[in-house]
């Protein structure tokens, strides 16, 4: 088989953190008067932590200068952080542990791709940050998905081309940087939004060697 490692985003594919920035978002959008319901969150995902301000100013036509811009952000993400704080092993999502430990067995690297700041205060806080060969996160990024920025350097990591790796992702921005990586991209979520991925599982318990090897060689047709 010609893949070598095996790229995962972090949020929406290992763990369910979108509930914690719905709520740290809300907790501002309340304070500031915006409305904003879990639809709106749905935009959000893979989306950056600045970028995802600038979306919530929009949807309340809001304007706010470059120092207010980062007030509130950093507000959001402590909030975000005590939130994440309290989560246990118990929220890694199902069938990650067990595919992930196929893959090590296999000899395929793992690595992480996400564009999240809090990438190894996650990882550590559920216990699983030992079970990666690299980590490539939102602060050792300059571009944000959909730019394929950290998958390449997530690849560079691990010593693998981009052709010999296959990424796990749930949002559209990133379904696209992994594309735009030359990667082979599984889609973790609905076939009917993540169009542009190469194949969609509903969650990793759907995923084994054998699907991933099946996975490579249609895609390659
Ligand atoms: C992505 C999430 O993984 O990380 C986004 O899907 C989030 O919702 C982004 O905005 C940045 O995360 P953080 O933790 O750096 O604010
Ligand atoms: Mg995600």
């Amino acid at each position: 088989m010609s893949i070598h490692a095996c790229i995962f985003d972090l949020d929406g594919v290992l763990v369910d953190t979108a509930k914690y920035h719905f709520l740290a978002w809300k907790r501002l959008t309340d304070q500031l008067g915006i409305p904003f319901t879990e639809k709106d969150n749905e935009r959000l995902k893979g989306v950056s932590r600045m970028d995802s301000l600038e979306i919530i100013l929009e949807i309340g036509d809001l304007k706010m200068d470059p120092r207010q811009k980062t007030e509130y952000a950093t507000l959001k993400n402590n909030w975000y952080k005590d939130y994440i704080g309290r989560m246990t092993p118990d929220e890694i999502l199902p069938g990650c542990l067990e595919f992930i430990k196929e893959l090590k067995l296999a000899d395929i690297k793992v690595a992480i791709g996400s564009s999240s700041k809090n990438t190894l205060m996650i990882l550590k806080q559920v216990g699983i940050i030992e079970l990666f060969d690299a980590i490539a996160d939102g602060n050792i990024i300059s571009k944000a998905k959909p730019d394929p920025e950290v998958f390449i350097k997530a690849a560079n990591m691990v010593g693998c081309k981009p052709a010999n790796c296959i990424v796990f992702e749930d949002a559209l921005a990133g379904v696209e940087a992994a594309l735009n990586a030359g990667m082979i991209c599984v889609g973790v979520g609905s076939a009917k939004v993540l169009t542009k991925a190469h194949f969609v599982v509903s969650g990793l318990n759907e995923m084994t060697l054998k699907k991933l090897k099946s996975i490579e060689k249609d895609s390659r047709l």
